[in-house]
């Protein structure tokens, strides 16, 4: 996501410090010091402006949610997003990252997430950017390291192109196939579906969804 770079970022940042988990310091023991809450973790990778997050965290109080964004300027959005929207969550249940998807398993504990969450990947459309892409094996690896065994990696995106590279990846690199569409809101599941700003807007436009879920195999 391109964006223009923020005045102030750093200060408005600052100002959400108790929403940001500011050094991979803090997670050496897990997430004991960073959520009130001992329950499941969510990890939210690419999560733009932060609709997704803030909106499951509202909808699942019993769940702990981490967006990962490596744009700071776009991470201070969600931020000013979630700190704005406190007081409809029932829980103290969302942080942030600041970082690349490609540090994570220097960032993250083993085997210590549920489930994670690849919304609207940027495509990366030609074939010499394709490791950039982060349904790439090289990131499932590190997914899988992150995952618990029994966790789930949920897929969504409007791009043909990365969602069929992605299921062959999928398949070659060892996975399940737990559910696929590509009309995510034609499904029953689509009840529960908390929206992205891409899918909303995408959606609007008149492109389907596909998605996939997955689960590693051991
Ligand atoms: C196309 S946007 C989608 C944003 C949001 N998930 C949505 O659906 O509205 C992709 C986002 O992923 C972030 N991103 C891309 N590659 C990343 C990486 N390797 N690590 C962390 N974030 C990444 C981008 O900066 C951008 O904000």
């Amino acid at each position: 996501m391109r964006m223009r770079k923020k005045k102030n970022g750093a200060a408005r940042i600052a100002a959400c410090s108790e929403l940001l988990i500011a050094s991979p310091e803090l997670l050496k023991d897990g997430f004991g010091g960073i959520f009130p809450k001992d329950q499941p973790v969510h990890l939210e990778i690419g999560c733009g402006k932060g609709n997704f997050a803030c909106g499951m965290a509202q909808k699942y109080p019993d769940v702990n949610f981490v967006a990962l964004e490596r744009v700071a300027d776009v991470c201070c959005i969600a931020l000013e997003k979630a700190k704005r929207s406190a007081d409809e969550r029932e829980g103290d249940n969302i942080r942030f990252m600041i970082t690349d998807a490609a540090m994570l398993a220097d960032n993250l504990p083993e085997h210590s997430i549920d489930c994670i969450y690849l919304n609207f990947s940027d495509p990366w459309p030609k074939a010499g950017h394709a490791k950039r892409r982060l349904t790439h094996r090289r990131f499932l690896e590190i997914y899988k390291k992150l995952l618990k065994p029994d966790g789930i990696l949920k897929f969504k995106t409007d791009n043909v192109g990365l969602f069929d590279f992605s299921l062959e990846e999928f398949e070659q690199f060892g996975t399940e196939l737990l559910f696929v569409t590509r009309d995510l809101h034609s499904e029953e599941c689509a009840a529960d579906n908390v929206m992205t700003e891409y899918e909303k807007n995408f959606s609007e436009k008149g492109f389907t969804i596909n998605s996939a879920w997955i689960k590693f195999k051991a």
